[in-house]
């Protein structure tokens, strides 16, 4: 996997956004603190060489649903190959509203990210920013990650300020440093009091 996504960033560096796949200490943070244990339904985006699946698979309880989202057709080959009984999805997460519906698991109650939002213009950032909110039931949770020198580049700081103001809680992590590039996590919480007209302008916040 460390050649493929080597490859995969060659051949599309502007979707992969890295040549490193994430460590198992990324992967940890990552999965750790949103309630998958509990959750009925959960989906990946951006899985890319499945770093994070087999953790996250290993916390789902057995009647969990999980489906993952991923753009790159090689990756998803790979990932149909090394999971072969998990439902996987060769799309864009700017259409995960509608694929969650067509596989009919409707509102889900975690979102993973390995999605590379530094590399992404503003638009797209948006676009699929709002797909994973609208995706999520009340309560829901979202993580994702932000490399440590994204943090002072100007895309980094707009998916930090996007993060803060749509979600109702956001908590990030100490530096994950044992991860090439080194990394922030970012946990996130939609609506955790079921109060739809409670604002994004956080019940709780850390930078
Ligand atoms: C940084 S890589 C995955 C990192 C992962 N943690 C790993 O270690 O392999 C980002 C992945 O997001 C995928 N991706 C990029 N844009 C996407 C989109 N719009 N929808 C779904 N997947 C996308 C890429 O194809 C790539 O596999």
């Amino acid at each position: 996997m460390k050649l493929a996504i080597l490859k995969e960033f060659i051949k599309s560096p502007r979707t992969v956004g890295t040549v490193f796949p994430s460590s198992r200490h990324l992967a940890r943070a990552m999965t750790s603190g949103i309630g998958l244990e509990e959750a009925r339904r959960v989906v990946e985006v951006g899985p890319g060489s499945g770093a994070f699946t087999g953790h996250i698979v290993e916390k789902l309880g057995p009647d969990a649903s999980f489906l993952m989202v991923e753009l790159n057709k090689d990756f998803h080959s790979r990932l149909c190959r090394r999971y072969p009984g998990i439902r996987i999805v060769n799309d864009s997460a700017e259409r995960l509203v509608e694929i969650l519906e067509q596989e009919g698991m409707g509102k889900v109650d975690a979102v993973i990210s390995g999605l590379p939002w530094a590399v992404f213009p503003e638009g797209l950032q948006k676009r699929i920013m709002d797909q994973i909110y609208e995706s999520l039931a009340d309560g829901g949770h979202f993580t994702t990650y932000a490399y440590f020198q994204g943090c002072f580049m100007p895309a980094g700081q707009k998916i930090r300020k996007m993060l803060h103001e749509k979600f109702h809680q956001v908590h990030r992590s100490p530096l994950v440093i044992r991860n090439l590039p080194p990394a922030y996590v970012y946990r996130c919480r939609k609506n955790p009091q079921g109060n739809a007209s409670s604002t994004a302008a956080h019940a709780s916040s850390t930078r």
